[in-house]
């Protein structure tokens, strides 16, 4: 479209003031502006503040909710042989090649407050390592123990994504196949005001921001991700998230259930630690899966419990999935009327006064529109919910300090390797909460689960020293 084009539909949007400032703008600025504001669905804007904006927008509909069923782990009442048929159908397709690994990394970090894409921030507790490299090395190493390299898909924003590559080339994928190393930009949604207006954060640009970690379907197909997948027979993703460095990046047994089930999405899911704990909560209306947050769930069905005592809704959300490509397209193409709903977060959003002087809000000026992933579940066919253990799979790194902080996160991943090293009959001191006393790392190289660190353990024999006084680093 030419640039009188674009400036009347936005001036026939009632959203003329984008281009305010146009005139005392110079060509390049003009340019950049006008590439902006072709990026935004105008009809998909007017419909968000008709629906998210207006007065008395509906809260969410509790009729008929009841917790959803999950697969419990064999430890909690879970059928043993199952369990082991499942792990064994997704070491198949892992020797396939069928499953590739998808980190969503587009979001903006802020209340971790570190500069730059948070994969590149240090979690490990010795040698420091970026959460890109952790992911890397688990990845390289279930590859090498599936006979078959794996493909990552990373989903970067327009804020992170040169930085993001950059970060991989200078480090040499970490020893990955750069080939098949695969990122893709998110898409983008711009800030409205709370009359609808979509805002300026200067004069030349717009204050847009990422679509949400649900924006990763529309993003994966647009890529050409998903042709790319085709044309190499993978039809399965593990959907990840890139602050948790102790996920199982690969997991035969997840994926062998959603392959057997013949589900097109799965989902993960730990049991509440307290009944107030702040995850989205797996539930049933309509006969369909939904995830209902915790802000949404009525703090009396937060803590309802059962006959014996035990809470009916104990299974806590954890944002690792695994995605069915064909599912995902048709997600992203609004194949069969599918589309994933936006929702709405009040920001503090930078923005320009009419004079065109910048303005920092100190109180909630706007409106972001996001969409969430696990608002898929219910357009999916035969979706299931199964079980882990949070000490295998779940600690991310959110905040500075505090809950899910990098500290916690260190002393999961300590536990962890402590874990694994008592299971292979080495004794190391720890406390209560499972803790060594010495500080501990294991490399995923050496070890990213219990099966592979267990065949690699019983090669390298443990010097008394390292295990009194550490550290202790197993590469
Ligand atoms: P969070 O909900 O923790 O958001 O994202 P965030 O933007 O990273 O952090 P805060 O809220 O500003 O502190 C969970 C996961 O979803 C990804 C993030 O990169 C992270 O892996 N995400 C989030 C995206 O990829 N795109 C988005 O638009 C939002």
């Amino acid at each position: 479209m030419d640039a009188p084009s674009i400036i009347q539909a936005f001036q026939r949007a009632g959203q003329g003031q984008v281009f305010a400032f146009y005139d005392q703008l110079d060509q390049a600025a003009r340019d950049r502006l006008l590439c902006e504001a072709a990026e935004i669905d105008l009809a998909e804007v007017e419909l968000l503040n008709r629906t998210l904006l207006a007065k008395g927008t509906a809260s969410v509909n509790l009729e008929g909710l009841n917790p959803a069923p999950y697969e419990p782990l064999p430890e909690n009442g879970g059928n043993g042989s199952e369990w082991a048929r499942a792990k064994g159908a997704g070491e198949a397709a892992l020797r396939a090649g069928r499953v590739a690994a998808f980190v969503v990394a587009g979001g903006q970090g802020t209340r971790l407050g570190y500069d730059g894409p948070k994969g590149t921030f240090p979690v490990t507790p010795i040698k420091k390592k970026p959460l890109f490299q952790v992911f890397a090395e688990k990845i390289r190493a279930a590859g090498l123990r599936y006979g078959k390299p794996i493909h990552w898909f990373i989903m970067t924003s327009h804020a992170n994504h040169e930085a993001t590559e950059a970060f991989f080339q200078e480090n040499k994928f970490f020893g990955l196949d750069s080939a098949k190393v695969h990122f893709f930009r998110q898409g983008r949604m711009p800030a409205v005001d709370f009359n609808g207006k979509i805002l300026l954060e200067t004069k030349g640009s717009i204050a847009m921001s990422p679509d949400g970690h649900g924006g990763s379907l529309r993003a994966l197909e647009r890529s050409g991700a998903l042709d790319l997948m085709k044309r190499e027979n993978i039809d399965t993703l593990s959907f990840f998230q890139v602050d948790n460095p102790l996920i199982r990046v690969i997991d035969p047994a997840f994926i062998g259930f959603h392959l057997l089930r013949g589900s097109e999405m799965s989902s993960k899911t730990v049991t509440k630690a307290y009944p107030e704990e702040k995850v989205g909560h797996f539930c049933i209306q309509n006969g369909k899966l939904i995830v209902v947050e915790y802000s949404d769930l009525p703090m009396a069905l937060q803590r309802e419990t059962d006959a014996t005592g035990k809470l009916r809704y104990l299974a806590g959300s954890i944002a690792i999935h695994a995605l069915d490509r064909e599912f995902v397209r048709r997600m992203a193409t609004g194949g069969e009327g599918v589309s994933l709903p936006f929702h709405r977060a009040d920001k503090k959003i930078p923005t320009i006064d009419a004079a065109g002087n910048p303005v920092k809000p100190e109180k909630a000026n706007g409106v972001k529109f996001e969409m969430f992933v696990f608002d898929a579940l219910p357009f999916s066919r035969q979706p299931i919910v199964i079980e882990t253990r949070r000490a295998d799979d779940f600690s991310p790194v959110k905040n500075a300090d505090g809950i899910d902080s990098p500290k916690t996160s260190r002393e999961d991943q300590m536990r962890q390797f402590a874990r694994w090293l008592k299971l292979a009959g080495t004794p190391v001191e720890t406390d209560a909460t499972g803790l060594p006393k010495i500080e501990i790392e294991v490399s995923p190289l050496f070890g990213y689960d219990e099966d592979s660190f267990l065949d690699s353990i019983g090669k390298r024999s443990l010097k008394r020293e390292e295990l009194t006084h550490g550290p202790l680093s197993l590469e």
